[in-house]
């Protein structure tokens, strides 16, 4: 995409990025599974949202073992999201609409059908292919325990014992094999990859467990660790496991910065970097490293008016430092949607708009997942529908009642997400009945809906955003709203933000012209409903 001469900050900086997770996004060969040309089919809507940039979650070659986190060809589009064609007219239909487009690159593991795997299995112990993954002869008596005592995120150990006695290490899946970021061979072809969807066109990347790679020299146990008890969200957030965060990863991103930056047009890439501290957080946006990290932060803290002003200064406290932007997420393809977060039901769509508006208004780049535009909850699958590794591993429910197919149109399953066939086509994981209330086509006939509210606030963001400074200050209505105010620039109008989590309407008469509200401002007195956030003008 050609650069725009005016702007000064990069494109990303402020960007809202929209996270297609393609498997549930739209279906265009009518198998259940979304494609490469769904998305392309649905490109006026992606532009219709006012969003600025695609995220799309992995479409590569892959057994989908963990639904495309485990790859098996880097360069190449799995058959069943479509070819490589296909990527390349629907990378040039989003920037033709001015939407820029991230990949998905998974660097911790490849998939266990990956040439260099199998090479590694037939290798045999001691040989060169073995020594891009992390291979270990076992404990104990003929070495018949693991190496360590690591458990899997997704349930059961993390190591898996081939046929000639030695054991790998995984992280998550037994098919998603860890790779040894210590053997040049993996940084040498990681760049490689890098270039392919560069050369593409690619406008970035999202990098999926930024904070893994290297693991801790001798690869000790971790004190107490046991099989019971952890699901993948504790273990994501377990800072001090010796295989997060260790100083390796960021010569990595160094390297990685360096080949963006040989390309035109701000290349990017944000990562997915679970750390515990703003200091190891900040790490990792140094000017030389990412252009920016996942702020997970606001996706686990409840609705409360001291939490959410903790998480925003937190958030500065980490990036204020380094000079980075800082990124807001209220949700993605393995958390609970965040209108059951908040309690489900009205309340809980109320909170998720309430909250969605202060994210839009805070100074960064927002992330929204597919289905927030449409206050999609969370899905309860049932047990033998469930797809998640998570699950068929033991590790817990699993991620599946995020990730169910949108409702686009229609009345009943599959809701205008695959195509309209005499049988109507299963998608792969069921929809309820009551997806019919939240199509994307009911939605855009009712001016009061979620998708509306979304569009309409996008709308108002992308006009204000340019003439708002990139500072806030926090303001005092109360100890339980959040509000902060952006001043203008260049005599641009400032924008204030303020969110009412408690349970008494909140006065806001002198903060200006109502410029987006979540919810209607109260008949008589004009207050701030609990609940329900707004942005003013003046
Ligand atoms: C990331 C992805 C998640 C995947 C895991 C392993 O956390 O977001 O979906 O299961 O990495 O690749």
């Amino acid at each position: 995409m050609a650069p725009d001469p005016t702007r000064t900050t990069p494109w990303w900086r402020d960007a809202v990025c929209y996270e297609i997770y393609v498997r549930s996004f739209a279906d265009a060969d009518g198998d259940g599974v979304g494609d490469l040309r769904g998305v392309t089919a649905r490109l006026d809507y992606l532009e219709s949202l006012n969003v600025d940039a695609l995220w799309l979650t992995p479409f590569y070659t892959s057994p989908q073992a963990d639904h495309g986190y485990d790859v098996a060809d880097y360069r190449d589009v799995d058959p069943r999201f479509g070819t490589l064609a296909d990527f390349d007219e629907m990378l040039a239909g989003a920037h033709a609409r001015n939407l820029r487009v991230i990949v998905d690159l998974v660097p911790n593991h490849t998939s266990s059908a990956h040439p260099w795997f199998v090479a590694a299995l037939a290798d045999g112990p001691g040989s060169a292919a073995r020594k891009r993954y992390l291979f270990r002869d076992g404990r104990g008596p003929d070495g018949v325990q693991p190496p360590n005592n690591w458990q899997s995120l997704f349930g059961g150990p993390a190591w898996t014992r081939v046929a000639d006695g030695q054991w790998y290490l995984h992280l998550f899946d037994p098919e998603q094999p860890d790779l040894n970021w210590d053997d040049p061979d993996v940084g040498d072809e990681f760049e490689s990859v890098l270039r392919f969807w560069l050369d593409r066109g690619v406008d970035g990347f999202r990098v999926d467990v930024a904070h893994g790679l290297f693991k801790e020299s001798g690869l000790p146990d971790v004190e107490g660790m046991t099989a019971a008890g952890e699901t993948l969200d504790d273990t994501m957030s377990q800072w001090d496991r010796p295989y997060w965060d260790q100083p390796g990863v960021h010569d990595v991103y160094r390297r990685w910065r360096q080949v963006l930056d040989s390309y035109p047009g701000d290349r990017m890439m944000i990562g997915e970097a679970w750390v515990g501290t703003p200091e190891s957080m900040a790490r990792y946006v140094r000017p030389d490293e990412m252009s920016q990290v996942f702020n997970f932060h606001w996706l686990s803290t409840p609705f409360s008016a001291p939490a959410l002003r903790d998480v925003i200064a937190a958030t500065y406290a980490a990036v204020g430092p380094v000079g980075a932007s800082p990124t807001w997420v209220l949700s993605n393809h393995d958390v609970v949607r965040t209108v059951t977060h908040y309690g489900g039901g009205d309340l809980g769509l109320s909170r998720a708009k309430a909250s969605m508006l202060a994210m839009l208004a805070l100074p960064g780049a927002a992330y929204v997942y597919q289905g927030e535009e449409l206050g999609l909850p969370q899905v309860e699958v049932a047990p033998e529908d469930r797809q998640d590794p998570t699950w068929l591993r033991g590790g817990g429910v699993g991620r599946d009642g995020c990730r169910i197919p949108l409702p686009w149109s229609g009345d009943a399953p599959p809701f205008g997400f695959s195509p309209e066939t005499a049988e109507p086509v299963r998608t792969w994981l069921p929809q309820p009945a009551w997806f019919a209330d939240y199509t994307v086509e009911r939605q855009s006939r009712d001016p009061y809906s979620t998708l509306a509210f979304l569009r309409f606030a996008l709308a108002r963001r992308r006009e204000v955003v340019p003439g708002l400074s990139h500072e806030f200050h926090m303001l005092d209505r109360g100890a339980d709203v959040v509000a902060f105010r952006r001043d203008g620039v260049d005599g641009a109008p400032g924008v204030t933000c303020v969110v009412n989590c408690g349970t008494e309407d909140v006065p806001v008469g002198d903060l200006g012209t109502p410029l987006v509200l979540s919810a209607a401002l109260a008949e008589s007195t004009g207050h701030l409903l609990p609940n329900s956030a707004a942005w003013f003008q003046s």
